[in-house]
């Protein structure tokens, strides 16, 4: 077996970070990336300290959702996260120069090591994290190497999704990961279907790298809503 020193590193780091949320969803394009963002301007407007980590290496795109334009990580004992809305934010795409980032295996471990490593987040009431689709190398690394995450997934109403949502549900009980709960998006209707649900909102794509507008959503609302009922009064 080999030691990698940077996993001791990753343990101090998220010492100081109290709760780890990893937005996830297992099918592609349901809106994870928009949801964790959104839920991260959120926590950050109630005044809660918050920090954004965007992990979908090959499809990173919380830099676009929230205008990350004209900021960079500082470098400064390991790399400071730029703040955008008040929250620290920190992605790939800092560092992709607009291109693709084409890891696989091992290559991308061992990216999430290095950033795990490396980001400074200082003191944090929330890190939210942005995964890519899949049950993968990503979420199996996540939370192997930060034993604090908990799970809000995020489904869209379609038997095919439910089936790949249940599956990962209970492999995540099986790693004895705790699940805040499961956030429909109806991006199909208007009307949210369901407890916990969030509608289809037309205004939505429009609002996209405007922070101050996406906070006047619907789809903003009702998130808020539900992470009212699901993690906020505790
Ligand atoms: N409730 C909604 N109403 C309207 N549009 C939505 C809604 N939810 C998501 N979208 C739109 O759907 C698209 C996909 O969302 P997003 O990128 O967040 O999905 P994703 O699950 O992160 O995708 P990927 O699996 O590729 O990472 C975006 O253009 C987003 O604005
Ligand atoms: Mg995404």
């Amino acid at each position: 077996m080999t030691i990698d020193p940077r996993t001791s590193v990753i343990k101090k780091r998220f010492s100081n970070i109290k709760r780890v949320i990893a937005v996830t969803g297992w099918k592609g394009g349901i809106g994870k990336s928009v949801t964790a963002s959104v839920l991260s301007l959120i926590l950050s407007k109630k005044g809660k300290t918050c920090g954004l980590l965007d992990l979908d290496f090959t499809g990173a795109s919380d830099h676009i959702i929230l205008g990350a334009k004209d900021v960079f990580p500082e470098e400064k004992n390991g790399i400071v996260p730029p703040e955008i809305n008040g929250i620290k934010f920190m992605s790939i795409s800092f560092f992709s120069d607009g291109k693709a980032v084409p890891l696989r295996g091992n290559n991308i471990t061992d990216a999430i090591i290095e950033m795990l490593a490396i980001t400074r987040w200082g003191k944090l009431d929330y890190l939210i994290i942005d995964m890519p689709p899949g049950i993968n190398d990503t979420a199996l690394d996540v939370v192997r190497l930060i034993d604090k995450t908990e799970i809000l997934a995020l489904t869209i109403p379609s038997i095919i999704a439910k089936d790949v949502l249940d599956r990962s549900l209970e492999l995540y009980k099986r790693l004895k990961v705790p699940i805040i709960g499961v956030i429909i998006n109806n991006l199909l209707h208007s009307k949210g279907i369901g407890a916990k649900s969030i509608p289809y909102d037309d205004k939505l794509e429009a609002s996209l790298g405007r922070p101050d507008k996406l906070l006047k959503t619907k789809f903003s609302r009702s998130l808020e809503k539900i992470i009212s009922e699901l993690f906020l009064s505790v």
